[in-house]
């Protein structure tokens, strides 16, 4: 989805954006501009493709200012080209603008323009925002009267930066809805502005997180924030405790191999404070959880998208196995239309990386007007999921800048699995001794995590021996039944191969017929309490002339026995091996999209965080 980056300050506005829009590029985008104040005017340079299309634009006609908008846009009206790129002009010339999002109404915002005599340069929907902004600029209104009467237009969920050079000491920005965030970066003597944190986490880790409906005029001095209505609004200035240092690649070949390896560390931290080893109890505050809430909670929904959902499955198992709270697992988009039964005695538990996830925060807002207790999970720190739970796990990754999760789908095991015990220990369906021996567990995961990466050399080579397929089936049962899911999705949205993720039992009643030679199957098959019934699945794939790649736990002679080749994993206590066993997978995913020499980080299609529906 589209990147935003703006800046006020002393320094040249160029680079700062330029380098911001950088660190955007895992949100994935087909075009990209900037906008700075020259001496008094609008000085723009844009064009479709990468970032380094626009550096060389800039290079061969540099401009140079202190106040800057950037953008990387992801196709919704219009082809990537130079005319659709942002940032767009007003007509007048004297206003520029960026925007995320989609103008649900453009059509007829642009009739009611065209009408009035304007002409209309791009395709976008984005368009007539701007022009909006120019007319009541040339009504006499200042920039930011201007860009409230304009917004109060336009339908849908926005992120908006604007600046004019009528105004040149500030830039405006406004959030309206879920269409990602808006994030002011506080400096010494400049201010950021950008969708994303990574993009100006090298300048400042002060920032002020707009909520909807809410604009912020941004002048190097400070930031004001108002409503949409006007009124001036208190806001907090958050200390977010990201490392600039994660958001870079160091000696890696791409983020996504990173920050596999960084699982160790995400998950050592995810364990740090939350558990007290002693006693055998977690804590978990910022969860609001108090005995009363754990009786009270009747029924369970988790709702998310993709990876996150797939955290999600697994949650259903760990909850329903420790606190025999019923659990359904909703997908986001399908929970937000489908009018669930939902209550004050139920919980809705979201779980988004990125928090901004268009379709979850819906299904949020859905559970909120339902009265539900609304809790969530995510990594982004002032996210809006974040924000609009009554309580919440922050997961302890820092930033995952590659388009495939990894350490942001392992670290919601993790809390699931703590949550789990929490509300049994609360609701006393947990003996003290399995309580005990469930926390003492944890203690395990880091490095049963790390010996799943010190095999990384074994799983190099199965990716060479699957690298030219071009179907594969991935099986799995009970609580790896999601790993079944991950595994798949890892593969198909880096590699492009078709995978799918098949709970195992149903293999006899469809999916079986596709076995053949040409059809790899990946069997997850750990030492887990689905464990026999896997092994006969490998017995059925193998007498259907099917290559069969397994997943075991370590020291398992019986399936290397009977299968093509093995992935093998440490023993792991059933609940936690989730964790471990879509290790494994997500290297094999990894290898095999940087031996087709594909561009893994920012698969094509794809971004980072879903802000449109
Ligand atoms: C993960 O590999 C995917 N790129 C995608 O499924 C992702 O998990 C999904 O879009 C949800 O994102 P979120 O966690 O930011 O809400």
């Amino acid at each position: 989805m589209c990147g935003i980056v703006g800046y006020v300050g002393p320094r040249d506005a160029t680079p700062i954006i330029l380098s911001g829009l950088k660190r955007l590029e895992y949100r994935g985008y087909d075009s990209a501009g900037l906008a700075v104040l020259e001496n008094g005017h609008i000085e723009l340079r844009r064009d479709a493709g990468k970032l380094e299309r626009l550096a060389t634009l800039v290079e061969q006609s540099p401009l140079h200012g202190h106040v800057g908008i950037g953008h990387t846009r992801w196709a919704t009206h219009g082809e990537p080209s130079a005319r659709n790129a942002h940032p767009h002009l007003g007509g007048t010339g004297e206003v520029v603008l960026v925007h995320n999002g989609i103008v649900e109404n453009f059509l007829e915002l642009r009739e009611e323009l065209n009408a009035e005599g304007v002409e209309f340069r791009s395709d976008t929907d984005t368009e007539v925002i701007v022009q909006l902004v120019d007319r009541y600029l040339s009504m006499e209104m200042g920039l930011v009267e201007a860009s409230r009467r304009a917004l109060s237009h336009i339908k849908g969920a926005h992120g908006v930066v604007i600046l004019s050079s009528r105004e040149p000491d500030k830039i405006v920005a406004a959030r309206i809805g879920n269409a990602g965030g808006v994030v002011v970066g506080v400096g010494e003597g400049e201010m950021f502005v950008a969708s994303d944190m990574p993009a100006i986490l090298e300048h400042t880790r002060k920032m002020v997180f707009l909520e909807s409906q809410q604009m912020a005029v941004v002048r190097r001095t400070g930031v004001e924030v108002q409503s949409l209505a006007g009124e001036q609004l208190d806001y907090e200035i958050h200390n977010v405790a990201w490392d600039p240092v994660s958001a870079e690649k160091g000696e890696y070949r791409h983020f996504m191999e990173k920050e596999i390896h960084e699982q160790v560390r995400s998950l050592t931290d995810t364990i740090a404070g939350r558990v007290d080893f002693d006693e055998g109890r977690i804590r978990l505050p910022q969860l609001n959880l108090t005995p009363e809430l754990a009786q009270r909670i009747r029924k369970i929904f988790i709702t998310a998208c993709g990876t996150a959902g797939h955290a999600g499955m697994v949650g259903k198992v760990l909850i329903e196995s420790i606190t025999r709270i019923p659990v359904e697992v909703d997908i986001a988009s399908e929970f937000r239309y489908r009018d669930p039964i939902v209550d004050e005695d139920m919980l809705v538990l979201a779980i988004s990386q990125s928090g901004e996830t268009a379709d979850t925060l819906a299904a949020m807002d859905l559970a909120r007007r339902k009265g539900a207790l609304l809790w969530s999970i995510v990594n982004v720190i002032g996210s809006q999921a974040m924000r609009i739970s009554d309580g919440y796990i922050s997961m302890q990754t820092g930033p995952e800048i590659g388009v495939a999760s990894t350490k942001a789908y392992t670290a919601p095991l993790v809390d699931l699995y703590m949550l789990a015990v929490l509300l049994g220990d609360m609701r006393g369906t947990l003996e003290a001794a399995e309580r005990r021996r469930l926390v003492a567990d944890l203690r395990l995961v880091p490095d049963l995590v790390g010996r799943c990466l010190d095999r990384e050399a074994e799983v190099e080579v199965v990716a060479a021996s699957m690298k030219e397929v071009s179907h594969c089936l991935y099986l799995g049962r009970g609580i790896n039944m999601p790993t079944a899911y991950e595994g798949a999705l890892k593969l198909k949205e880096i590699s492009y191969i078709h995978a799918e993720g098949y709970p195992a039992g149903e293999m006899k009643h469809g999916p079986i017929a596709l076995i053949d030679q040409d059809m790899p199957v990946v069997v997850i098959a750990p030492r887990d309490p689905w464990y026999e019934k896997m092994f006969s699945q490998i017995e059925q794939a193998k007498a259907r002339g099917g290559k069969v790649i397994a997943l075991a736990s370590e020291g398992d002679q019986l399936i290397a026995g009977v299968s093509d080749q093995v992935l093998w994993v440490p023993e792991t206590p059933w609940r936690l091996s989730p964790v471990t066993t879509v290790i494994p997978l997500q290297m094999l995913a990894y290898h095999i999209a940087a031996l087709r020499g594909l561009d893994v980080d920012q698969p094509r299609n794809l971004a980072k965080s879903v802000t449109v529906e």
